[in-house]
């Protein structure tokens, strides 16, 4: 697929209307579009099963709007009900064209993928009743604009999902896992992001904090988006 055929959708599967009605500029992200052999070859394995039961474990309602930010090739689609209306944005055109692929050879009416740059969602306010987002947030330029824009487009009670390493507040693990993060910075994902520096100040609830096992090296956070102005 080209970054065209993407770009040129002006209402994503949620019927929101993109907020401006220019297409988006096709958004290069050379290191992604290089990736995608290798990722295909090994994340599945590492990231696939947690994914898939975190998203099960949040019960999504029917028609619900759902928001995935960074979803690179796809391998969450499978993870989600059929009966809601599933927007999947991504920086790298590679990784997107593998996530069409899966989408026209499963027939998904419910799904539709845009690039798009998760620090500048094209989305207005409160258009989500959930947004996702798994193992991004951390390669992003800018974790906190892209965790604000998270929330912005998020309805208030609305839902939050991230998926991530964070820095370990087990100093010995911090260092051990920091030393590898001179290697994994050129693999463009950051090991020291604190959870606290990215949601601070924003107005979320915390519900979930928990890693899926003892040794994983990933966090699962649920949070609950604006609740204050919530209506019951
Ligand atoms: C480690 S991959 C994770 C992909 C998928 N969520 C998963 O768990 O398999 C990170 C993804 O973030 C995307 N990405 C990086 N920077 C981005 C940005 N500023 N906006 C949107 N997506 C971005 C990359 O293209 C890549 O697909």
């Amino acid at each position: 697929m080209s970054g065209a055929s993407l770009a040129e959708k002006d209402t994503d599967s949620s019927g929101v209307k993109n907020s401006t009605k220019k297409i988006p500029e096709p958004h290069s992200s050379p290191f992604y579009n290089r990736l995608v052999p290798t990722y295909q070859a090994f994340w599945p394995a590492v990231a696939r099963r947690r994914i898939i039961a975190t998203i099960e474990s949040l019960s999504i309602p029917p028609d619900s709007k759902v928001l995935e930010v960074g979803v690179g090739t796809g391998m969450s689609l499978d993870s989600y009900p059929h009966n809601i209306s599933l927007t999947g944005v991504d920086l790298s055109e590679a990784m997107l064209a593998e996530a069409q692929n899966l989408i026209n050879e499963k027939g998904y009416q419910h799904i539709n993928v845009l690039p798009m740059n998760a620090e500048n969602l094209e989305f207005p306010d409160s258009s989500f009743d959930m947004v996702m987002s798994f193992h991004t947030i951390s390669v992003v330029s800018d974790p906190r604009k892209m965790m604000s824009e998270i929330v912005r487009v998020c309805k208030p009670g609305g839902r939050i999902l991230l998926i991530n390493h964070f820095r370990s507040e087990n100093p010995l693990i911090a260092r051990v896992v920091d030393s590898a993060g001179n290697i994994t910075k050129r693999l463009g994902w950051r090991t020291d992001l604190n959870i606290d520096e990215v949601i601070s100040d924003l107005p979320l609830r915390l519900d979930d904090c928990y890693k899926t096992s003892k040794l994983s090296l990933f966090t699962v956070m649920k949070a609950t988006c604006k609740p204050e102005l919530a209506t019951a």
